[in-house]
């Protein structure tokens, strides 16, 4: 088909085939938005696009374009073989003419270039595993060459230093939460910061044995608690004690304030929560823990990176948190923890070496002396090259800033819900994120019958939500690389899918992540 003999006014229709997906993804995502707000930019009238995907076979995507005025699209699309390259040039055109305008204002959009978007898909994901990004590659390779090239020597040489890495990431990290460069450190996993934090904190002549957590508490957190009431000859059906939430999946300030004044000492509890993504009113809690002399450990896995924090004016005793979610560290990124300077004396729960004052560490004494600060939670030889690539991808959210990530943020969650609520009014929808800015972390999360089925279409479909058991879907859109066209995109298929019943897989003991 050849566009030249098009006439003004004249309705086209080109089906392509194509065997990169992500072309013409694009192409039918920078279509569609600019059809639903109605803020074509001329020549583009009305349309209609048909996408299929055999098994094993190529994508293919059909649009119709009723076109205003042929002869102002003419101009960006090929004369000649029409059929073999349309597709580009077209998507070319629409990606320039048609942004989001959300996007186009976006101050954070530069940054996704520095990330490595999975191929063909829209990533919705972030908040179990942040992105890869550019700097954090390189920091790895840098390290990597610094073992091939140093070895031993890279424990002492100057600009790798492995030796005091952990020191200088902890200074990075105080900056993003407001804190002492020495009142953190990260030595292991979450997990392995929560058992440390327990060993260290809790206080056995204490005659309230209890520690409190919540009843929507990540699974690690209670086992950390309960093996380690185990571990100090208490019965954890007795002394764990649990914070219910309400009728709504969620919970209320008041209930942990008051759940501290029963026989509690230590408390763990979430910034914010996993599933729901509520946002807890931290400075309340925190309060109220100290008021009853119950010492206060934030997980705040889901929102350092992405809710800003301040440690050195919220006091609590003390934070952990991964770093693989917004903090983009990479898959299994060693974890981070904050101690409160009033217990920098308190001898470490745990003990390893590398929490040794550095400048003796090598005497190898028999007896400990542990660092000043937090460093004296430290175990073991740090994990230098995980840690490299965390020390990279800080750089990218140091550079935005978390109030601006939290400001994009919370624009894109909120305009996610907007969407759904708008496009899908009917759909069974039942919200488990808060709807108020103040209660919601990075995350937006709805409850649907068929949440697990609809999360597996969606990936089916290149969308990378995740699904929790029994029915919440979680969608975290990503301030450092989604964009509000995700959002529309997404909003888009999950009205398809629901349309199209026949695309909702059955229920499948598939691992969804
Ligand atoms: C709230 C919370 N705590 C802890 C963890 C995980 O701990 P770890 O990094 O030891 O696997 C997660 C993981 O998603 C989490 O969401």
């Amino acid at each position: 088909m050849d566009p030249d003999s098009c006439g003004s006014g004249a309705q086209r229709r080109s089906g392509v085939a194509l065997g990169d997906p992500s072309v013409s993804r694009s192409v039918c995502l920078a279509i569609r938005f600019e059809l639903e707000t109605d803020r074509i930019t001329p020549p583009l009238r009305s349309w209609d696009r048909r996408e299929s995907r055999p098994k094993g076979g190529a994508y293919n995507l059909s649009v119709r374009l009723r076109v205003g005025s042929w002869r102002s699209l003419r101009g960006n699309l090929p004369s000649g073989d029409w059929s073999a390259c349309v597709c580009l040039r077209l998507q070319k055109f629409m990606m320039s003419a048609m942004t989001h305008p959300l996007d186009q204002i976006d101050p954070l959009a530069e940054f996704r270039d520095q990330f490595y978007l999975p191929p063909g898909k829209v990533y919705f994901d972030g908040n179990s595993l942040g992105l890869l990004c550019r700097p954090a590659e390189r920091a790895v390779l840098a390290a990597v060459e610094e073992w091939k090239t140093l070895a031993i020597e890279g424990w002492t040489a100057g600009e790798a230093d492995w030796f005091h890495l952990t020191e200088r990431i902890a200074a990075q990290l105080g900056r993003m939460v407001q804190a002492p460069a020495d009142s953190i450190t990260l030595t292991g996993s979450t997990t392995l910061h929560l058992h440390q934090m327990l060993a260290t904190l809790y206080r056995r002549d204490d005659s309230r044995p209890d520690i409190l957590i919540d009843s929507s508490a990540f699974p690690t957190d209670r086992y950390a608690v309960a093996s380690f009431l185990r571990n100090q000859g208490r019965d954890p059906a007795q002394h764990l004690r649990e914070v219910a939430t309400d009728d709504a999946g969620l919970l209320n300030e008041a209930d942990i304030v008051a759940g501290f004044r029963q026989g509690v000492q230590l408390a763990i509890l979430p910034s914010v929560v996993f599933t729901t993504g509520q946002l807890l009113d931290l400075a309340r809690v925190t309060t109220g823990a100290a008021e009853c002399d119950v010492r206060l450990c934030w997980d705040c896995s889901h929102s350092v990176g992405v809710v800003p924090l301040n440690l050195s004016q919220l006091q609590p005793d003390a934070a952990i948190w991964c770093t693989y979610k917004y903090l983009n560290g990479g898959p299994g990124s060693v974890a981070a923890m904050y101690l409160h300077p009033r217990w920098h004396e308190l001898p470490p729960g745990l003990a390893g070496w590398f929490g040794a004052e550095k400048s003796r560490q090598f005497r190898m004494e028999p007896e400990l002396v542990p660092a000043a600060g937090a460093g004296r939670l430290q175990l073991g030889t740090p994990h230098v090259l995980s840690l490299a690539a965390l020390r990279g991808a800080l750089e990218m959210v140091e550079a935005a800033g978390v109030p601006r990530l939290r400001q994009k943020s919370l624009q894109l969650t909120g305009y996610l819900r907007d969407r759904l609520q708008r496009r899908l009014p009917a759909a069974g929808f039942v919200w488990a994120t808060p709807a108020a800015d103040e209660r919601r972390g990075g995350h937006l999360a709805l409850r649907h019958p068929r949440a697990r089925s609809l999360s597996l279409a969606l990936r089916a479909r290149g969308f990378v939500p995740d699904f929790r058991e029994p029915d919440l879907l979680r969608m975290a859109p990503s301030p450092l690389y989604s964009r509000f066209a995700d959002c529309d995109d997404l909003v888009e298929a999950i009205g398809q899918i629901l349309a199209d019943k026949s695309e909702l897989p059955g229920l499948s003991e598939t691992l969804v992540t």
